[in-house]
């Protein structure tokens, strides 16, 4: 027979079990729910703030963005007309210049070559004024655009936005 006292302690054991059984399965979830959220690390890569009040016209630089290299280029006027005169040319990889860019001045490319991943040369290299990929000869004109090489595809344009008149923002932030 089960006496009052004994039937207490054993509601208190199972009470007890089940509140550490709780507690372990909430701790030993916390690390993957933690690991489900991007670090600040990868967060502060989501994107690249680049102040483009000092780049003068024909200047260009290289920015790290997550990791890859991304070329901001301040076209010159005798650039952009270049590109956009070659609009109607039969490209290999069709696309309008005005289609690559959200201001004619500002070109913004991943500079990284489609075809093995080099990094080109800079604005003004190759047979089309603009940026020569010298691993296998792949040149681009001053659009980006694949005109002649190995490469299948145009440089990338990847996401960005001017934050406003002198600030690029290269990305979305993804929280
Ligand atoms: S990697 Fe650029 S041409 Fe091959």
């Amino acid at each position: 027979m089960v006496t009052e006292s004994e039937e207490g302690r054993r509601d208190f054991l199972l009470l007890a079990t089940s509140a550490v059984g709780a507690a372990g399965v909430a701790g030993a979830a916390w690390p993957f729910i933690k690991s489900w959220s991007p670090s600040s690390d990868v967060l502060s890569q989501a994107t690249t703030e680049v102040d483009i009040s000092s780049l003068a016209e024909g200047q260009m630089i290289t920015v790290p963005w997550q990791g890859k290299p991304v070329f901001v280029v301040h076209r010159t006027v005798t650039q952009i007309e270049l590109a956009r005169k070659d609009d109607t040319k039969s490209l290999p990889d069709p696309a309008k210049d005005a289609d690559r860019v959200k201001r004619p001045e500002f070109l913004v490319l991943l500079a990284l070559c489609p075809h093995l991943g080099c990094v080109p040369q800079p604005i003004g290299t190759g047979n089309y004024g603009g940026f020569l990929c010298p691993c296998h000869g792949s040149h681009y004109d001053t659009s980006g655009r694949i005109r002649q090489g190995p490469s299948p595809r145009n440089l990338q344009v990847p996401y960005y936005e001017f934050k406003d008149e002198k600030t690029l923002v290269i990305g979305k932030a993804t929280v």
